[in-house]
Order: structure tokens, then C-alpha cells, then sequence
């Protein structure tokens, strides 16, 4: 590719500035043979994606690439200036334009940008990128045009000459035309009248494109931002307390910071089950290191448990679990920490960071919530209903165990605590 563009720069200079014959072309031409006859070779060795399955077979590969991009390639390989030169066939017009077959590679850049980046690389940037590069291309072959047909009146350098003709390029395609290089003659005034038409053309295309792209070169702040200006107008409307929306907001902006506004639900929901299991997987690793019961447990119940897990985000104060009330679900922490607190708040049993999980006791032992759970700033916690749990804790008896000694071990604890404060 990077050879296609350089041929596509060097040889319309080439062809202003040198004659076919000079040793410089012959170089050119060579070296751009050598590269796009290895390119060739490669191409018929290289293996194809096609409806997911990788196609290997020789065969299959020749035949695909001789009916499709072979004849281009080939076209683009023979080093045209230097075999007619060989042949003893005169005509520097036709060396010329044969010379720019080279610039058929160039049709493929799209492509094979687009598979050298990767999907790392946003793709808005990319089109915005490649949009820019099209446009310079055209603008240096049209300012290596106009040096052709204009000739040297001004009795200029070759770069002084070049840097005047895509000045005038530029000012002609933006539709800027100052006036000040107007054309002579009717092969000049005809390359001109095309110029403007294609220019006009690329005009509105560049113009159309860059606002698109750039209102989608980030799609999930776009997405974001328009999202809490609804919410943010519907509060709004509805008089909700300044300090209510502040704390709207807030939770927001740490959905953005944390997440990027993705709902991770959504966002799976999507997925074949396999895959699902996959990223979930690899979303939940570091949470489900940290969770020391899980030290020894089997992939299968790890498995078992984070299919099962619904992310919820908390805002600082808020009470997840309430003493007194029914448990039907129990909290893994993966960000954030919470304080165990009693009935009235006043006082704090006990710290939980991220990797611990809290509301086990009302689900093991069925008693109502042993203490109230108040977070103490935003926290990502994972929710994992009651049904869920109970079919895990009766497939896992070892599982169960390690929890139900927890569970016993903080009941008692929590019970001391609140002897003593008696
Ligand atoms: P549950 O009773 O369902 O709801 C309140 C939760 O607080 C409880 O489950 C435990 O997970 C947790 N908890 C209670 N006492 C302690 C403690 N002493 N240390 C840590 N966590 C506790």
C-alpha cells in the first residue's frame, strides 16, 4: 500500500519533471515492479475470511484473487515506460498514461487501512482520515495536470512550480478562485472548466462528510451527552429540587467516567450465549479475584454465578439493604465501599471494600436483614437474586459451607457488637 502511494506521488512529478527514459523513472518503475510482483506472489500464498470460515486452500484462493484483483495488480507491476522503451516502441504520451495503470492499487487503500488498524481504531477517524488522504491525492495529480498543460511560462523551480500548482488546485477545489492563475487557451480553459465541476463536487462532499464524521467520531458521548440532556429537561419540568438534580448528575457523570454510559446489560444481551460468557467473564475477572470465597471455587460455579449477576450502581448515602426488611437478593462490590450500620445509623459494624459481598445472612438463615447497608460513595455492585442463589448453594455444597461460616461468624459478631452497646 505504502509503495502504491508513493508511485502515485513520484510518478505524475516523474512524468512533468522527467523524461521516461531518465535514469530516475527507470528506478522508480523498477522498484515499484519489485514490490508489486512480490505483493503478487504474496497474494496467492495468502489465506481469505469469507462468512467467517478461513479459506486455505490454494486453489480456492488462486481462483478467487485471478478473477478479481490479479489483472490490476499485474497491470500495475509491468514496468510500462521501461518495457516499451525495450520494445523500441516510440510515443511519450502513451509511456505516460500508461504509467498511471500504477495508480489502480490505490483503489484497495480503503481496505487495507481499514484491516491494518483494526477495530482499535475508531472508525469515524479513520473515514475522516482517509477522506483527507483521497482529496490530497486528487489534488496532486490535478496540480501535476495543470503543470502538464501549462507548461513553464514563469520559468520557475521544479518546487516553486509544483508549490504554485497546488496553490492552485487548492484554491480552485475549495471554490475559493482567487484568478490570479487563469487559463490560456482552449486545453487550458477545458482542464479548468473540469477542475471547477469536480471541485464543486468535492466541495460538498467534504463539507458533508467532515460534519457527519465528526458528530460521530465519538457515538457513546453523543449518545451520552443527548441522554442526560433529556433527563436533565424532564427534571427540569418536573421542579425537581436543585440538589436532586445535582445528585441526577452526579450519578451520570460516574456512569460516563466509569463506563462510558454503556448499559453492560444491553450491551450482552446482544451476544450468542458462548460469547456472552466470554466478556462477561473477562468484565467480572478482577471482581470475582478479588472475592476470597471464590479462591477455590470451579469455573463452573463461577460461571453459574456471574451469568447470573445484574450490575447496579449506587449513589454515596444511599441504603441498599435495609435492617428489618425481607432479603430477596444478595450484593458482590466491585467498585466503592459500604458501611454496615445499625437501625438508627449511628453506628458503623464493620467496613466492606470491593471483593466483598454482603446480604447472604437473610438468604441463608431466612431471617430478616441483620443491618442496614449505606454506601459511602458511588458503587458498582453486582446483584444476585434469591432463586439464583438458592440453586447455587444447593449444587455447591462446599460453596455453601464457606458462605453459611461466614454468614454465622458476622451474625455473631454483629450480635456482640450490639450487646455491647447495651
Ligand atoms: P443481611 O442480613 O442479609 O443484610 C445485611 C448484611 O450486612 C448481612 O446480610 C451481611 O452480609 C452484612 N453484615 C452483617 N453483619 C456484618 C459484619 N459484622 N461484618 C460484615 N458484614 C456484616
Amino acid at each position: 500500500m505504502l509503495t502504491a502511494v508513493l508511485a502515485a506521488l513520484v510518478i505524475p512529478l516523474s512524468v512533468v519533471f522527467v523524461q521516461p527514459g531518465h535514469p530516475i523513472a527507470v528506478l522508480v518503475s523498477l522498484l515499484v515492479a519489485v514490490v508489486f510482483v512480490a505483493d503478487i506472489v504474496i497474494r496467492f500464498n495468502t489465506a481469505y475470511q469469507t462468512q467467517g470460515r478461513t479459506i486455505t486452500d490454494r486453489r480456492v484462493v488462486a481462483r478467487r484473487y485471478s478473477t478479481t484483483w490479479l489483472w490490476v495488480d499485474v497491470a500495475a507491476a509491468l514496468p510500462v515506460g521501461i518495457v516499451l522503451r525495450i520494445a523500441g516502441i516510440p510515443g511519450e504520451s502513451l509511456i505516460h498514461l500508461l504509467s498511471f495503470v500504477v495508480l489502480l492499487k490505490l483503489l484497495r487503500v480503503n481496505r487495507t487501512l481499514g484491516r491494518v488498524a483494526g477495530p482499535g481504531v475508531n472508525p469515524a477517524i479513520l473515514r475522516l482520515f482517509l477522506l483527507g488522504f483521497w482529496v490530497m491525492m486528487a489534488a496532486h495529480l490535478i496540480a501535476c495536470g495543470w503543470m502538464l498543460i501549462l507548461g513553464n511560462p514563469e520559468d520557475l523551480m521544479p518546487i516553486a512550480r509544483y508549490i504554485r500548482a497546488f496553490y492552485w488546485t487548492i484554491t480552485t477545489l475549495t471554490t475559493i478562485g482567487y484568478g490570479d492563475i487563469t487559463p490560456s487557451g482552449s486545453a487550458q480553459t477545458v482542464f479548468v472548466i473540469l477542475v471547477e465541476i469536480l471541485g464543486a463536487g468535492i466541495y460538498g462532499l467534504v463539507i458533508g462528510s467532515i460534519a457527519s464524521l465528526v458528530a460521530n467520531i465519538d457515538v457513546a458521548k453523543a449518545q451520552h451527552r443527548e441522554k442526560v440532556d433529556r433527563v436533565n429537561a424532564f427534571l427540569r419540568y418536573k421542579a425537581i429540587p436543585a440538589e436532586l438534580q445535582g445528585k441526577v448528575n452526579g450519578y451520570y457523570g460516574y456512569l460516563w467516567e466509569t463506563r462510558r454510559g454503556y448499559d453492560e446489560q444491553v450491551v450482552l444481551e446482544d451476544l450468542p450465549e458462548p460469547l456472552k460468557v466470554s466478556v462477561s467473564l473477562h468484565i467480572n475477572k478482577e471482581m470475582i479475584e478479588r472475592v476470597p470465597i471464590f479462591e477455590q471455587a470451579s469455573e463452573e460455579l463461577i460461571k453459574d454465578i456471574i451469568m447470573n449477576l445484574t450490575p447496579v450502581v449506587f449513589c454515596p448515602g444511599d441504603s441498599v439493604v435495609t435492617v428489618g426488611e425481607v432479603g430477596f437478593d444478595m450484593y458482590f462490590i466491585s467498585k466503592g465501599r459500604v458501611d454496615v450500620v445499625s437501625a438508627d445509623e449511628s453506628t458503623v459494624y464493620a467496613t466492606l471494600n470491593a471483593g466483598d459481598f454482603f446480604g447472604e445472612i437473610a438468604l441463608l438463615l431466612s431471617t430478616p436483614r441483620t443491618a442496614t447497608i449505606r454506601t459511602r460513595e458511588y458503587c458498582d455492585l453486582y446483584r444476585l437474586d434469591k432463586q439464583t442463589f438458592e440453586r447455587v448453594v444447593g449444587r455447591y455444597p462446599k460453596f455453601a459451607g464457606k458462605m453459611k461460616d461466614l454468614a454465622e461468624k458476622r451474625r455473631e459478631e454483629l450480635q456482640r457488637s450490639m450487646n455491647g452497646e447495651e
